[in-house]
């Protein structure tokens, strides 16, 4: 194989892919109307084997990749992931699980930390139990979350959470503070809901308003103060959401410039949304990461500025936020090359105006949502 990481970072073109985010399954025991896997999750059969998935850490982290991240789908569904998590520190690798933390109990939490494991994140619907219910379509899974961050912690991790906020309990911020507060969290990601695979689908009965939204910073600006008042260290990350803000994220740190995806069926992806866009995308079972990363016409289709089109190519800003994210652009406007509309710059930014004004519609709030499943996601299959 060539060893096209000297050339390429020498001539100042592609460094190393440093995040690998394996996507171990699409399985997930939960069914949250806000989950980022790809509508047609279903047509996904073939996963990779636990000896796949070594040689896929081992590649990556011969390439350079320090941070992985298991992820899913609910990456606990895998009765593999202790095995996984052992050899990824035998490697050398940072590692990171991303749970809601159903399939996890004291046992595999001991086992996982005897494996190596580095850190913990399990996710939080709402603090009120039948909000969560309603929103992940499962009436057990709130106490069980409450019950295995608990035991988390006693386990000696940082007690991490991520609470995704959306118009269904934006408005509980309150008590959802309150609630990871009262738990010990060390770390709480308040994420706005981004409008990706089944949160497109459900972007009507998602998509907070701006009065919502402004008044949730502000909750969090309270509880701050609060919290130094007390010399409690617990973080509050609020992750603002895209179609509130008017330049776009540089997605990915750009396309192909550090992240890189493997699905579970094997699918090298530059971002955990891409496998939407009209094109292929190499698999880790046919080439070499390597050779995917560096040479494969998809990873190379956006990277640079050569693929930018106005307003993007001759703006002062482009090396900023890479024009921003390719799926959303896709996703809004049907062309994955166009400028992300999230930039008020952008021809179609009206698009996004347009979803902030009947987010602004309270009857909005009653609009029911999709849950992720797959005899839904069946349909999207066929599509
Ligand atoms: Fe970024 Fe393009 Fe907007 Fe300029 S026009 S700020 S490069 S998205
Ligand atoms: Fe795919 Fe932004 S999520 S490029």
């Amino acid at each position: 194989m060539t060893d096209h990481t000297d050339t390429a970072t020498a001539n100042g073109a592609t460094g190393a892919p440093l995040w690998l985010l394996a996507e171990l399954t699409y399985r997930c025991p939960l069914q949250c109307s806000y989950c980022s896997n790809p509508l047609d999750f279903a047509a996904v059969k073939q996963e990779l084997t636990t000896a796949e998935w070594i040689e896929v850490l081992t590649q990556a982290r011969a390439m350079g990749a320090v941070q992985l991240g298991f992820s899913g789908g609910e990456p606990l569904v895998r009765k593999d992931l202790e095995t996984l998590v052992a050899e990824a520190r035998r490697l050398g690798f940072y590692t990171n699980l991303i749970t809601s933390a159903l399939g996890l109990d004291e046992a595999r939490i001991h086992a996982l930390r005897d494996a190596g494991l580095d850190h913990i994140q399990i996710s939080l619907q709402a603090s009120d139990p039948d909000v969560a219910a309603a929103v992940a379509g499962s009436a057990k899974a709130h106490a069980k979350k409450l019950a295995m961050a608990r035991a988390v912690k006693e386990a000696g991790y940082p007690m991490v959470l991520n609470v995704v906020l959306h118009r269904h309990n934006i408005d509980q911020l309150d008590t959802i503070i309150a609630l990871c507060d009262d738990l010990g969290a060390d770390a709480v990601e308040l994420a706005n809901c981004q409008i990706y695979g089944w949160a497109h689908l459900n972007r009507a009965g998602l998509l907070p308003s701006q009065a919502q939204l402004e008044a949730a910073e502000a909750t969090t600006q309270r509880w701050r103060q609060r919290l130094a008042e007390r010399g409690r260290d617990m973080r509050l990350l609020f992750v603002v959401p895209d179609y509130y803000a008017d330049r776009p994220k540089a997605c990915m740190g750009g396309w192909g410039s550090i992240f890189m995806t493997v699905a579970p069926d094997g699918a090298v992806l530059p971002c955990h949304s891409a496998r939407m866009l009209p094109m292929d995308f190499p698999n880790a079972r046919e080439r070499p990461l390597q050779e995917i990363w560096y040479d494969s016409a998809a990873f190379n289709r956006y990277r640079g500025d050569d693929w930018m089109q106005e307003p993007c190519r001759s703006c002062d800003e482009r090396h900023k936020d890479v024009g921003g994210c390719r799926c959303q652009a896709y996703m809004l406007t049907g062309d994955p090359a166009a400028t992300d509309p999230v930039c008020d710059l952008s021809p179609d930014h009206h698009l996004i105006e347009a979803a902030r004004r009947e987010a602004a519609d309270d009857g909005r709030s009653a609009q029911a949502l999709t849950l992720r499943n797959a005899r839904e996601s069946q349909v999207f299959c066929r599509a």
